[in-house]
This record gives structure tokens, sequence and C-alpha cells, in this order.
């Protein structure tokens, strides 16, 4: 019997690094993150933060030219570096984590109706065996009235281009549950959709969270849609975790300046991270000490050459900053 009161998703001290023309990235560095059982947590930052890298990290799909070099992700207990890839591919990926991505017209394969895709993960997974092809229809079809989608029964033979993109999102979700997973993790699902769309994808998101108690990992660089579905953030910044906390703490009392700075944002409904002048820095050479110090209002001596170390501040909240350290001068 798994323990509730364990982490589920634990990441300490995470570093990756990939090759590329321009040198090394530090594409993450000190990444800490949790997730405990039946929680739904927010990941946010803006983009070229090291979100979907840390996502790949964990899902173990990190491209050829990127290498964890410290830390560990542990799943349930378990430091998903000792599997091998055949118990990675067939025990954890798609089955106990699923994987929501961002962009549903490319994650389904046009070739294939959405009923023979979802069947194929069954397969894959060992799930389809025992019962005729009626059954499993019935199974997916019964998935697909989950998620809400139209005529059920019919969507199985539909193929991609037939669906809207809403529609198609909903059959990744089903995907994504097919296997009752003990862990969601959904990349920025509602970037690539009309507003309307993603606020309908996010109702049911939430529905199904409160329905089958699964954990989750929201991926976003949008604030506001973290406030309205998690009940945790950790937020990065230049491949760093700068916060992490209960939500409600977070969005009442952020200790980082970065974490304030998207808090600020958020309520405006325009609210794409404008509001921070500067960029997101360049991964092959960032700023010494706090990578967020030149951007920061709050920046003192120290912030250049430090580099701050994220700090517990008791309740489940730690703060990477040198005002929380102490330290300022
Ligand atoms: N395969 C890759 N090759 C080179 N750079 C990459 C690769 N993947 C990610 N990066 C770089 O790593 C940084 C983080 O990217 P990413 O994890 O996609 O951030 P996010 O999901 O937060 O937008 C960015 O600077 C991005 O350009
Ligand atoms: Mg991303």
């Amino acid at each position: 019997m798994a323990d509730d009161t364990a982490p589920m998703l634990e990441v300490d001290d995470l570093s990756v690094r990939i090759g590329t023309l321009d040198g090394q990235l530090e594409v993450l560095q000190q990444v800490h993150l949790r997730v405990m059982p039946g929680q739904v947590v927010g990941l946010v930052g803006e983009s070229g933060c090291g979100k979907s890298t840390l996502v790949r990290a964990v899902l173990r799909i990190l491209p050829d030219s990127a290498r964890q070099t410290g830390g560990a992700i542990r799943f349930r207990g378990t430091d998903l570096a000792t599997l091998d890839e055949r118990r990675m591919s067939r025990e954890i990926r798609a089955r106990r984590i699923a994987f929501i991505p961002q962009d549903p017209y490319l994650a389904l394969n046009p070739l294939f109706t959405v009923g023979q895709q979802l069947m194929e993960i069954l397969r894959w997974h060992g799930q389809a065996q025992g019962g005729g092809r009626r059954q499993w229809r019935a199974r997916i079809a019964a998935l697909f009235a989950r998620v809400r989608l139209p005529e059920p029964e019919a969507m199985l033979d539909r193929f991609p281009h037939q669906l809207s993109g809403g529609q198609r999102q909903r059959v990744l979700i089903a995907a994504a549950l097919l296997c009752d997973p003990e862990l969601i993790v959904a990349d920025e699902p509602t970037t690539a959709l009309d507003v309307t769309t993603q606020q309908q994808i996010l109702v049911l998101l939430r529905e199904l969270v409160e329905e089958l108690g699964v954990a989750v990992l929201f991926v976003t660089h949008d604030f506001g849609v973290v406030a309205e579905l998690c009940s945790a953030v950790t937020v990065m910044y230049a491949g760093q975790t700068v916060e992490a906390g209960p939500m409600t703490e977070i969005l009442h009392a952020p200790q980082h300046p970065y974490t304030r700075r998207l808090v600020e944002c958020h309520p405006d409904r325009m609210r794409e991270l404008r509001g921070i002048p500067g960029a997101v820095p360049s991964l092959v050479n960032p700023p010494g000490g706090c990578r967020f110090h030149p951007r920061c209002d709050r920046r003192v001596a120290g912030c250049e050459t430090r580099p701050p170390q994220l700090v517990d501040v008791g309740g489940d909240h730690a703060v990477n900053c040198i005002h929380v350290h102490g330290g300022a001068a």
C-alpha cells in the first residue's frame, strides 16, 4: 500500500546540462520540487525558465544532447535514474505517470483514428488482454464520455483532423487517464487553445482531479491558471527553483521578488507577464550570483556575486533569495 504521507514525486537539487553550438547550457540548476499524493502543484515561470526541461527530465525523455549532471528524481521513493529504459517505458511513463502535452495538434498521429491510438496505449501496457475489441471500445468510449466528448462511441472512429483543438485535447486527457495514473504531468495543456476552450479544459481538469484524487503537476507560464487550479506552487526562474509553497501563502505573501511580480501581474486579465521589465537571460552564460538580479527591484549589494540557496521558511514554504537568508547588506 502506498504511503500517502510521503511525497509522490521528489526532485532534489537537480542539474541538467544541454550541449549546444553556443556551449553548455546549464538549463536546470538546484531545482527542487515536491508533489504529494493527490496534490495539484503548479509549476510556473516565464517561457525559457526550464519548465519543459524539468518535465522531460522527470519522464526521462530529455534530448540526447542533454544529461542530468546532479541531483535526484524520485517517484514513490524510487530514484528514476536507477530504472532501465524498459521499466521506465513499461511501468512508469504513460502508466503511473501520464503526460498531457502542450500541443494537441502535434501529439496525435494523423494516420490513425483516435480509438486506434488509445488502444495502442492499452496494448503497450499489457492492459488489452482478456476481453475483445468490443470491451476495449467500451472502456475508451466511457473515458471519452468522462472527458465530455460528444458522441463518445462515434468519436472512436474519427481521425484527429476531424476534431477541434479542444476535442483533441480532451482525447489526450482521456489517453492520460487510460491506465489509472498516480500522477499526471500536464505541460501547458491549454496554451495552444483559444481562451474559451482553455477555460473549458481547466474546468474539466478540476472536475477530474476532484473525482479521481490523482496528483497533478500543472506547468504554465500563467499565474492566473495556477491560482485557479492548484493548491501548491513551485516558481522557476532561469533554470532554478526560486520559491515553493502552498497556494494561499504564495498568493498572499510571496517572498521572492520574482514571485511577487508574477502574482502582481495575474489579476490583469491580459495577464501575460508583460509587467516584468527585461527578459529571461540566456543560460549559456547566466548572470552571476542570483540569476534574477538584473531584473530585480530589491537588488542589494551581494546579489550579483552570492548565489542564494533555497531556504525553508516553515510551513512547506521555501525561498531562494538573499533577503530571506538575512544576508542583505
Ligand atoms: N534541446 C535544446 N537545445 C538547446 N537549448 C534548449 C533545448 N531545450 C531547451 N533549451 C533551452 O533551455 C531553456 C529552457 O527551456 P524550456 O525547458 O523549454 O523552458 P520553458 O518550458 O520554461 O519555456 C531555454 O533557454 C531553451 O532555449
Ligand atoms: Mg515549455
